[in-house]
C-alpha cells in the first residue's frame, strides 16, 4: 500500500537521487524535494514525474523552492520523515571537517523550519561532517534523540563490502561487512563481523589485505571526490539514506549501522556515534550491541571521544 509523505531537503545530486530512489520504491503517496535554488526542485520533480509512466510508479514528486526566511516550507507539512542533505559537499583536498562552520549554519536553519512545519518527523541527516551535523540537528530540533538519525554506517559498510567482493571476485550479496564509529578518520571497521558466504573474512584474506580494504573504505568518500573534482559521491550515499527512510516508513525493525545517540552501550554515553540500531516508525527503536574484539572496542571508544569533542564545538555554531 502506498502511504505517507517524505521530504528531502536539498536538490543537489545527493538529494535528487535520494528523492528518485524513494519515489521508485512506490510506497509513499508523496515525495517532497526542496531547495533554495529557485526552480531547481520544481524542475527535478517535473522530470521525475515524467519518468513515472515509463518506470510505472505512482508516488508523486513535489518540488518546492524555499527562501532563506523559510517561505515554501509549508510544502513539507505532515512529512513523517525529513532527510536533510542541505550543505556544501567537499572539494578535492578537503576533509569533511572543513565544512563544519558553513554546513552548521545551513543545517540549523533547515532544522528550524522542519520543527515548525513537520514537528512529528523522523530526521535523517546526511550533511557533512556527518556525526557533528546529526548532533547539531538533534540539539537544534529538540526532538527526542531516537527521532534524529545520521546516515553513514550503511554507506561505509557498503563500500567495505564492495571492495571485499571485488578483491575476492565474489558477488556483493555474499559479503557481509561492518563499520562503526564515525564517518571520518575514526571510522571503526569490525573485521569480526565480516563474512563471505558465512565464512570469516579473516579466513580468506590476510590481515594486511583486510587492512588495505579498510584503508580504502575509510578514504572511500575522498577517492570519489578526487575523481569527480566538482562534488562528492551520491549514488551509494542516496541508496543508504533511502533504505533508512524505507525502514522507518515500513516500521520494519531492520538493523542497520547508523549514527545515533549512544547512552550506555559499549560503555559509551552521551554522544552521537555510528553503531547498529533497529529502525522503525519511531526512528531508532533500539541500539544493538554486539560482541566486539578488544581492538574493535578500543577503536569505538576512541571514535566516541573524538566525535564527542567536535560535537561539543558544534553546539555553539
Ligand atoms: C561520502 O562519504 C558524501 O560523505 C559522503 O561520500
Amino acid at each position: 500500500m502506498r502511504q505517507g509523505k517524505v521530504t528531502v531537503v536539498g536538490a543537489g545530486f545527493y538529494g535528487s537521487t535520494t528523492a528518485l530512489r524513494l519515489a521508485e520504491y512506490d510506497i509513499f503517496d508523496e515525495v517532497v524535494l526542496t531547495d533554495i535554488i529557485e526552480g531547481k526542485p520544481e524542475g527535478i520533480a517535473l522530470d521525475i514525474n515524467q519518468s513515472r509512466p515509463i518506470e510505472g510508479f505512482e508516488t508523486k514528486l513535489t518540488g518546492q523552492t524555499t527562501s532563506p526566511a523559510g517561505e515554501g516550507y509549508e510544502a513539507i507539512a505532515g512529512s513523517q520523515i525529513v532527510i536533510i542533505t542541505a550543505g556544501l559537499p567537499r572539494k578535492p583536498g578537503m576533509s569533511r571537517m572543513d565544512l563544519i562552520e558553513t554546513n552548521a549554519k545551513i543545517v540549523r536553519a533547515v532544522v528550524d523550519q522542519v520543527v515548525k512545519h513537520a514537528p512529528e518527523a523522523v530526521l535523517i541527516v546526511v550533511s557533512n561532517p556527518l556525526d557533528e551535523m546529526t548532533a547539531l540537528a538533534a540539539k537544534a530540533s529538540g526532538f527526542p534523540s531516537q527521532r534524529v538519525i545520521g546516515q553513514a554506517g550503511m554507506l561505509d559498510t557498503a563500500r567495505f563490502s564492495y571492495f571485499a567482493a571485488e578483491r575476492l571476485g565474489v558477488p556483493v550479496g555474499s559479503v557481509r561487512t561492518l563499520t562503526l564509529g564515525s564517518h571520518g578518520d575514526t571510522m571503526v571497521p569490525v573485521p569480526s563481523a565480516c563474512t563471505v558466504d558465512g565464512r570469516p573474512l579473516a579466513d580468506l584474506l590476510s590481515a594486511a589485505e583486510i587492512s588495505a580494504l579498510v584503508e580504502r573504505t575509510r578514504a572511500g568518500g575522498a577517492e570519489i571526490v578526487g575523481l569527480l573534482k566538482t562534488g562528492s559521491a551520491y549514488y551509494a550515499p542516496s541508496a543508504a539514506a533511502a533504505r533508512m527512510a524505507r525502514a522507518v516508513a515500513e516500521d520494519s525493525g531492520v538493523t542497520m549501522p547508523v549514527c545515533t545517540w549512544v547512552d550506555g552501550q559499549y560503555g559509551i554515553s552521551g554522544v552521537y556515534l555510528g553503531v547498529e540500531a533497529r529502525l522503525g516508525a519511531a526512528g531508532v527503536l533500539s541500539v544493538v550491541e554486539r560482541d566486539l574484539t578488544e581492538p574493535e572496542l578500543a577503536g569505538l571508544r576512541q571514535a566516541a571521544e573524538a566525535v564527542r569533542a567536535k560535537q561539543a564545538d558544534v553546539a555553539s555554531l
